[in-house]
């Protein structure tokens, strides 16, 4: 892990506030795994004095890049969909753990489960898992039709059930329902999304093969702050850090 000077190469607006940039960067080098994330230093003149964590999407080593998709949600967030290509960033990572694709073996079937904005860092993931010879299918959930994004991307690489909550698009209801209604064999279920539907997917899934990408509010990304900490299951005094021992956290380990 380190920081590099980034630049943005391309930028697209996936939907109303849904960003995506592409940055060549240094940090490539590093190998970056799966569901692991960046922390981006988007104002340069104090504007924003702490780095904004953000997952990767996509690597492109060949090409020294990697993508990040984000979703606009306060400062932060506004003035880096505010920067242009050309522009530079200055990022630190790649930080955290990543899904434990190493668990993996040629063969098994893997679920990716996303909902809303957590929906980014499971494309690198299937992509990864597709070339080790897993069998992935992703179930990916919106609110509403005019919420979704990166449908086709996904269903271009392995088999793909969508969720909206009113029924605009794919399955009426949620990621749970799809899961119900397939119900499928699974050697592992890997999930990013919001808090409710990762407590949702906990009580329908075997926990022994269930793993969940926790967002907390950060600072410094790298374990010495504690901003970040989660309580385990263990006892009232025993926490993770969500940036290094996660965001990816067996689930029933942290509360
Ligand atoms: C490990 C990790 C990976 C993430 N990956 C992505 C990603 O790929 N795409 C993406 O769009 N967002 C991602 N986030 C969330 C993103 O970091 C926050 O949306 C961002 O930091 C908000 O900064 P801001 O200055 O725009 O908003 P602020 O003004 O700081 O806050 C605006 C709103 O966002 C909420 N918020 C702030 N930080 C977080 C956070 N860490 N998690 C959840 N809500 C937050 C606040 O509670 C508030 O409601 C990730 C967060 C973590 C911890
Ligand atoms: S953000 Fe500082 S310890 Fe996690």
């Amino acid at each position: 892990m380190r920081t590099a000077n980034s630049t943005i190469i391309e930028k697209d607006i996936l939907i109303d506030n849904v960003v995506k940039i592409s940055l060549k960067s240094d940090l490539v080098d590093l190998k970056i795994r799966p569901g692991q994330f960046v922390n981006i230093l988007i104002g340069a003149t104090g504007e924003t004095t702490l780095r904004r964590p953000i997952s990767v999407y996509e690597i492109d080593s060949e090409n020294k890049s990697f993508t990040i998709i984000f979703r606009v949600e306060g400062k932060g967030t506004r003035l880096l969909s505010e920067k242009t290509v050309g522009e530079e960033v200055n990022i630190l990572g790649p930080l955290g753990n990543g899904f434990p694709l190493d668990k993996v073996q040629k063969g098994q079937t893997v679920i990716l489960v996303g909902g809303g904005i957590g929906i980014p860092p499971l494309y690198e993931t299937s992509k990864q898992l597709k070339k080790l010879g897993a069998n992935v299918i992703h179930i990916l959930g919106f609110n509403t039709a005019s919420d979704s994004f990166l449908i086709e991307n996904f269903s271009e690489l392995n088999k793909t059930y969508v969720s909206t909550v009113d029924g605009s698009f794919g399955q009426k209801g949620f990621v749970t329902d799809v899961i119900k209604r397939i119900n499928l064999d699974y050697d592992y279920v890997f999930a990013c999304g919001p808090k409710p539907m990762l407590k949702a997917l906990e009580n329908i899934m075997d926990n022994s093969k269930l793993y969940l990408s926790y967002e907390e509010r950060m600072a410094c990304g790298i374990g010495a702050c504690f901003a970040c900490v989660c309580k385990t299951k263990k006892s009232e005094t025993d926490y993770k850090r969500v940036c290094k021992e996660g965001p990816v956290f067996l689930a029933g380990e942290v509360i």
